[in-house]
């Protein structure tokens, strides 16, 4: 018998390695999802950013395998010839029969499969009811028959271990599906959920517990520049107070520095992802600025893809008439600065009165009476299928949000993801979440919720839930998570109309916040982006990898759980400057104004320093998975 490897974890820079033993030439990695290179929603995401960190370890042999979209693939993959002569043999040989699989050679490498959500699933089923030697590992994103149970309105968490799983399932008419993903949860080495939320979730309704949570992470980009993402933000505002110059014309009443972006985006799950609390604390908000006399605005942006039939006409007018305006501006600005040229070359000065002409002024009149408007600015940028019936429609009908003049908020559906060849809003996504003020996401399902993650490693503050992976994360990991633009919401201990208390409260108080305020808010936000990284977060994969093959080929490898270490239960602790609430952060002159907020943007850096220099440690952070943690290095 060959004397069993040690698999474990050389944890320098959390970038976990294979023992030396291990030979990499040894083994295959496939991982196999329906969002691989098919952009649906936050699995596409998993995979995309994953990437990079498991080619740097799996090199050449790693695989994934996800569904042929003609569209995705012309423009999202390199076609190439496979150089692994395994793989090549494989392939040729699925080709020729008809895509059958065989596994075609004499001294067959270790192959780890690692499949992802229930689609995928039936691949992991196959593979151990034909007994193939392969390790495998599942990971539910989510379960369905959580999904359907949340979306209906049901006491999910309270009842979790009530529910008659496999009636529910029958009832909603996805018993297959269930079934499918059940099997695939109980036959696979390993079984992995993205939280610790789902994990018990996937205990009652899969009846299963996750060997291993394997939290979602991203890629952490590092600029040269420290306060870059300032920066961005303050272009990328920019372009989104553009789009709104123009969506708004004839109705541009309120101060636009003095507005504020807020956004919800991803599937259009309307109670799951919480739009229906958002909306209701945008009318309770709206209330609340009007009462008391606040100068803000508040814009909020839906970006939840529904079916439609294309933009409507008075959105994309409203960029034809901004865009009017601006051209006109430019072409009088042109004739003027000739004029003024023309008479400082004869050594005279101009005369004012006489810059501009009689054409200029008609042309000027005719460019405002284009701005003449008779109906309010549109609430949804496209025609939709289902008007009628749809959620986020219907309910800012009850509630009465038209963005009126006297609304001091003001709502724009967008039923598309972004994209920067739009001819509406140009944007790709990453720009727009970037040029907004906050990233609302009252989720009462949520896996795990890519959406505020990505706020958080652009340094734009978040609301998020102590329902979804991600609060719950940010939660267990910082000791004070609003101080650092981390706001979670209580949904678990509290009814819907106290939870939609709570978020107007965030909201208002957010509101509150001088330039000043929030950009030493988005400082903090910005520095937890560690906590984020895959370069940290990869490492439960490797531990899963680990496991499974230690499971499918025990006489070849071990799997070494580590013991818990004294980092365990690290949190960054409170920031050491002052908190960023209108109340405790003030000026040292009484004079103040928002220009001079925007003239020391900086002048916190010491403090910040304080800050930074308490929680740049990130990568000491412990192993959440207290029973199955990877080993140290011990060799056999
Ligand atoms: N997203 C996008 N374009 C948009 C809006 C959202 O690509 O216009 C992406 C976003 O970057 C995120 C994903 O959609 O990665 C949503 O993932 P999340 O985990 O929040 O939710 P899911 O849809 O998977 O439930
Ligand atoms: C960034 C820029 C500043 C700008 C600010 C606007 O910090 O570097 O120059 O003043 O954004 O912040 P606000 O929260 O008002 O969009
Ligand atoms: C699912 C969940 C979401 C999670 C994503 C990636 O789609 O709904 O919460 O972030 O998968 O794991």
């Amino acid at each position: 018998m060959p004397l069993a490897r040690s698999l474990s974890v050389t944890s320098l820079s959390g970038l976990e390695e294979w023992d030396e033993e291990f030979d990499r030439e040894d083994a295959v990695l496939f991982e196999i999802a329906w969002e691989v290179a098919n952009k649906v929603g936050g699995i596409y995401t998993v995979i995309q950013t994953k990437a990079r960190l498991t080619c740097e370890e799996w090199g050449e042999n790693y695989f994934l395998v996800g569904p042929y979209m003609e569209s995705s693939v012309r423009t999202q993959v390199e076609l190439i010839e496979p150089c692994n002569a395994t793989l090549r043999r494989t392939i040729d040989k699925m080709n020729s029969s008809g895509c059958k699989f065989a596994a075609q050679c004499d001294e067959p490498p270790h192959i780890v499969a690692h499949f992802h959500e229930w689609l995928a699933g039936l691949g992991l089923v196959l593979c151990r009811q034909r007994q193939l030697p392969v390790a495998t590992i599942f990971t539910t994103h989510a379960t369905l028959l959580g999904r359907y149970l949340c979306a209906g309105n049901v006491d999910f968490y309270n009842k979790l271990a009530e529910f008659n799983v496999d009636k529910e399932a029958g009832d909603r008419q996805i018993y297959h599906r269930y079934c499918l993903e059940r099997a695939a949860a109980r036959c696979a080495h390993v079984f992995t959920t993205v939280s610790q939320i789902t994990a018990i979730e996937a205990e009652h309704l899969l009846k299963r517990k996750p060997d291993i949570v394997t939290p979602n992470g991203l890629n952490v980009k590092k600029f040269s520049a420290m306060h870059e993402f300032q920066n961005l933000h303050a272009q990328s505002k920019a372009r989104i107070q553009e789009f709104v110059r123009g969506h708004f014309y004839g109705h541009l009443d309120f101060n636009l520095d003095k507005t504020v972006f807020l956004f919800i985006a991803g599937r259009y799950e309307f109670s799951n992802k919480g739009a229906d609390i958002f909306l209701e604390a945008l009318a309770r908000l709206n209330y609340l600025l009007r009462v008391n006399h606040s100068e803000v605005t508040i814009i909020a942006f839906f970006i939840m893809p529904a079916r439609t039939n294309n933009f409507n006409v008075e959105t994309l007018k409203g960029q034809a008439v901004r865009k009017q305006l601006w051209d006109t501006a430019q072409t009088v600005k042109e004739r003027f600065g000739k004029k003024l040229y023309e008479s400082l070359l004869v050594g005279q000065l101009p005369d004012v009165s006489k810059m501009l002409d009689k054409e200029d002024f008609t042309m000027m009149k005719r460019a405002i009476f284009a701005t003449q408007r008779q109906c309010l600015p549109p609430i949804c940028s496209h025609n939709m299928l289902e008007d009628s019936s749809d959620p986020i429609l219907n309910c800012i009908r009850r509630i009465g949000l038209f963005n009126s003049a006297q609304d001091r908020v003001k709502v724009i559906f967008h039923p598309e993801f972004l994209s920067s060849t739009s001819p509406l809003l140009p944007m790709d996504y990453e720009e727009f979440v970037r040029g907004c003020h906050l990233g609302v996401f009252p989720s009462y399902y949520e896996p795990w919720g890519y959406t505020p993650a990505e706020c958080t490693v652009m340094g734009i503050p978040s609301i998020s839930t102590n329902l979804s992976g991600f609060g719950c994360f940010m939660e267990e990991h910082i000791a004070d998570p609003s101080a650092y633009g981390i706001y979670i919401l209580d949904r678990r201990y509290r009814g819907v109309d106290e939870s939609c208390n709570q978020l107007t409260s965030f909201l208002f108080q957010f509101c509150q916040q001088s330039r000043r305020q929030r950009i030493i808010q988005r400082n903090r936000t910005e520095r937890l982006s560690d906590l984020l990284d895959w370069r940290y977060l990869g490492r439960y994969y490797v531990s899963a990898r680990h496991m499974a093959l230690a499971k499918a080929f025990p006489d070849t490898f071990i799997y070494e759980p580590q013991e818990p270490t004294s980092a365990t239960g690290f949190r960054y602790p409170r920031p050491a400057s002052v908190p960023p609430s209108p109340a405790h952060s003030l000026h040292s002159s009484p004079h103040h104004s928002e220009a001079e907020d925007e003239e020391e943007p900086y002048d916190e850096d010491l403090e910040a320093e304080k800050d930074r220099v308490n929680i740049r440690q990130p990568f000491n952070l412990p192993n959440r998975n207290k029973n199955h943690t990877v080993g140290l290095p011990e060799k056999n």
